[in-house]
């Protein structure tokens, strides 16, 4: 399989609407479709408020938006020139983050120390359990590491199953990827890797 891993760009942002517009995620109805629009850096949200937006097409046209002024960040991998995945990657989301510690047991830190956070993924069903997901979250630590972050965090269950939060991956595929456990309670597991 020729697979292609690449960083989202504003170029990008039909093709990302695009890919949402055609695969199946989520609950998987159609006006439901999230477009990943929630999980974007905290400059946009001064701007916009919102973490959700009513309609499906506002949702999209939002996406478009932020991927074009680089709220939404992330990678995605291509394989024969058409995207099959999808990873949130940000660390620029200190909203999103304290909104995640609600759930997830993450303790307070210095606010010097630089973390990127990985907030959702979206593989097609039909590629998914071929190690895209794992390829994409290499490419976030790798860069993450050129870009000078201390840590790449995720927000795991314990229990992986297609409910209640599991878009952002399995805590098994963090540990293939050296993540260590670095919090949890009641089921949630915040996992990390040190850059
Ligand atoms: C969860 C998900 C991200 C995994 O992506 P993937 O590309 O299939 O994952 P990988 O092939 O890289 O798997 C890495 C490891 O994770 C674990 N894993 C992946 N899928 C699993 C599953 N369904 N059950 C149990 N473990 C699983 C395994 O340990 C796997 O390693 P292995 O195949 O060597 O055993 C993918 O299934 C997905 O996108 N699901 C839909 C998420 C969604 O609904 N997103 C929309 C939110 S709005």
């Amino acid at each position: 399989m020729e697979l292609e891993i690449r960083k989202l760009t504003p170029a990008l942002a039909e093709e990302y609407a695009h890919f949402f517009d055609v695969t199946p995620h989520d609950v998987n109805i159609e006006e439901q479709k999230c477009y990943c629009v929630t999980w974007r850096s905290d400059a946009s949200y001064e701007a916009d408020g919102n973490h959700w937006f009513p309609t499906r097409e506002e949702r999209r046209e939002k996406a478009i938006r932020f991927v074009r002024e680089g709220s939404l960040q992330g990678y995605l991998a291509f394989r024969d020139g058409e995207i099959v995945g999808w990873c949130n990657a940000n660390g620029d989301c200190r909203r999103c983050v304290d909104y995640l510690r609600m759930f997830w047991p993450i303790p307070a830190e210095d606010a010097a120390v630089r973390v990127k956070s990985v907030f959702c993924f979206v593989i097609a069903p039909q590629m998914q359990r071929r190690g895209i997901a794992t390829k994409l979250l290499e490419a976030v630590v790798r860069d993450a590491a050129a870009e000078g972050y201390d840590y790449v965090e995720a927000y795991a269950n314990e229990v992986f199953s297609y409910e209640d939060h599991d878009f952002r991956g399995p805590v098994a595929m963090y540990e293939k990827c050296g993540f260590c456990r670095y919090a949890a309670q009641d089921g949630r597991v915040v996992m990390r890797k040190k850059l």
